[in-house]
């Protein structure tokens, strides 16, 4: 991490006290007239050709804190943020952001492009579902790797040549859908040399992905020798075959039927479970899309006891609710399918609260979209709707608008539940989810008094429906800036396939100090093995 970091302060461009600035104008001010004369033949080539950048007056906002300040980036990598920073380079693209925010680009902890599932496979890949990012302000996501036949180096092969088109940055977690030595051994090879920190497990899709408590435990275990996150997909997944064939017994074949035969108990139970077997092994747990109050609760519960969980609720389910699913029209009904389902009216604005609050972490998007071809599977058996919605391109308007715009949160808890938390579990802090000297130049430029709309038909997805279609709210991604380059300004994209780096992740993050003295105190606390000799009388 820190060999990719580069601090000094470019020679050209310094950040000026009321001191120095005319020094620094005495100096160079032929260099400056030089530069005049010039600037109208590089300007064309400069905005998008130019390895600076200056982003100029906006509100530069960080997890931490905010301040009115300039932005200089050279080569990709954050140089300089201070007032009053002077130009006196060539080449140098100059950005006004007064009255607008300079923010880290959006990180997406949860997204599944290209994904074989459910007899298909996701219609957004490496580019289209980048292409989205970018116009709606991400500049980095994390994506799953499915393991192919329960093989993790076959899985990660396949991805590796998926991302190949990518146009901005992305890592890795990767499933575990089955257990023996090799997946284990492959687990270490993983971490060690191909940068994956994390592995989830799926407690529901029985007969596909579904894994047992036993191999949960195994997963767990190897999840805390290694450093590495363990992430849940959690539903019962035993239950959910059990409340599918109900639904089916009694004529119920349509989209509702998806939400009906998954209640939120099944998912708080599995919740629990996951929970309690995470504390049981004493290793950190992340519990990927909380759609419900009830999930939520068993979160917060574990939280108050102490317990390293973290949970992640996506943009579907803060936005949406169920009725969706009880829609006439089976096009319509069958884009809000995902799992967990969707919850009724109420479930949103607790989980945004949870939010708000700190119980709930970061928002994802479980980026999964299928058109409404591929929806068209499931038309006689709602079992057979490939489960996903979109969100990539619209989780950071949907939250700045429903979360900032209404006051709940400050822009500061803006940029950390979109971007630096994720960094920080995933142990990519400081290179993303930060604007700091050394950074990565990931970068957005939301204007709070601009406005946007979601709709199927501008969408960059290649989908051909959108759940938040129609949508319209305040705050608007007017740049985004990927390591450096802007690639998307004035509603226009600008991305070259094969320029998105793979981000190696290593293990260990914040969430695992401390486990070690933990355990010594576990150990310490048995009173046991108790010595004792053969009974004398
Ligand atoms: O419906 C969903 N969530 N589809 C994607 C796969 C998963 O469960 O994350
Ligand atoms: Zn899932
Ligand atoms: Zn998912």
């Amino acid at each position: 991490m820190a060999s990719k970091l580069r601090y000094p302060l470019p020679w050209r461009i310094k950040p000026c006290s009321p001191t120095n600035r005319s020094l620094l104008f005495d100096r160079s001010h032929l260099h400056l007239l030089l530069l005049l004369l010039l600037a109208s033949l590089v300007l064309s080539s400069a905005s998008q050709h130019a390895h600076e950048l200056l982003i100029k007056g906006g509100t530069v906002v960080n997890a931490h804190h905010k301040e009115v300040a300039d932005v200089y980036v050279e080569d990709g990598i954050i140089a300089s943020i201070g007032p009053n920073i002077v130009q006196v380079g060539d080449e140098v693209n100059i950005i006004d952001a007064t009255g607008k925010y300079v923010m880290p680009g959006g990180i997406d902890p949860h997204t599944h492009l290209e994904m074989d599932f459910m007899e298909t496979a996701t219609i957004d890949d490496f580019f289209t579902g980048q292409a989205a990012a970018l116009a709606g302000g991400t500049t980095m996501h994390i994506d799953f790797v499915i393991p192919i036949n329960g093989d993790l180096s076959a899985g990660f092969e396949s991805y590796v040549s998926k991302a190949k088109k990518s146009v901005m940055d992305y890592g890795f977690h990767m499933a575990i859908t089955k257990w023996d030595e090799a997946v284990s051994k492959d687990m270490e090879v993983m971490v060690k040399e191909h940068g994956i920190n994390s592995f989830k497990f799926f407690m529901a899709y029985k007969g596909a992905l579904m894994i047992n408590d036993e191999l949960l435990l195994h997963g767990l275990e190897r999840c805390k020798s290694l450093g590495a996150l363990a992430m849940v997909h959690a539903e019962n997944g035993d239950a959910v075959a059990e409340g599918q064939k109900r639904m089916i017994d009694l004529g119920i074949t349509g989209p509702e039927g998806h939400a009906l035969s998954r209640p939120p108990i099944l998912e708080a139970e599995a919740t629990a479970r996951a929970i309690r077997l995470a504390g049981f092994v004493n290793t950190p747990l992340y519990v990927v899309h909380v759609m419900s109050i009830d999930a939520m609760e068993e979160i917060a519960k574990a939280k108050k006891s102490g317990q390293r969980v973290i949970g992640e609720p996506v943009v579907s389910g803060l936005v949406l609710d169920d009725s969706w699913l009880w829609h006439p029209d089976f096009t319509t009904a069958a884009k809000y399918v995902m799992s967990p389902p969707i919850r009724k009216a109420g479930h949103g604005e607790v989980l945004k609260a949870a939010l708000s609050a700190g119980i709930l972490q970061l928002v994802g998007t479980d980026h999964c979209t299928f058109n409404s071809t591929q929806k068209a599977l499931g038309f006689d058996d709602f079992r057979k709707i490939p489960n996903g919605v979109n969100g990539i391109e619209e989780r950071m308007h949907l939250i700045w608008d429903t979360m900032v715009e209404t006051g709940l949160i400050s822009v500061t808890d803006y940029v950390r539940i979109t971007s630096t938390e994720c960094a920080r579990i995933f142990n990519i802090y400081p290179q993303k989810g930060a604007i700091l000297e050394g950074s990565d130049a990931d970068l957005i430029i939301l204007n709070p008094n601009a406005s946007f709309r979601v709709t199927s038909a501008s969408h960059h997805s290649r989908s051909d429906t959108n759940v938040y279609e129609g949508r319209t709210g305040k705050g608007k991604v007017e740049v985004t800036i990927s390591r450096g380059r802007v690639v998307w300004e004035d509603d226009t994209l600008k991305v070259t396939p094969g320029l998105g780096r793979y981000i190696k992740m290593k293990p260990f993050s914040y969430l695992f100090d401390g486990i070690e003295k933990a355990d010594a105190a576990y150990l310490a606390s048995l009173s046991a093995p108790v010595q004792r000799s053969r009974a004398s009388s």
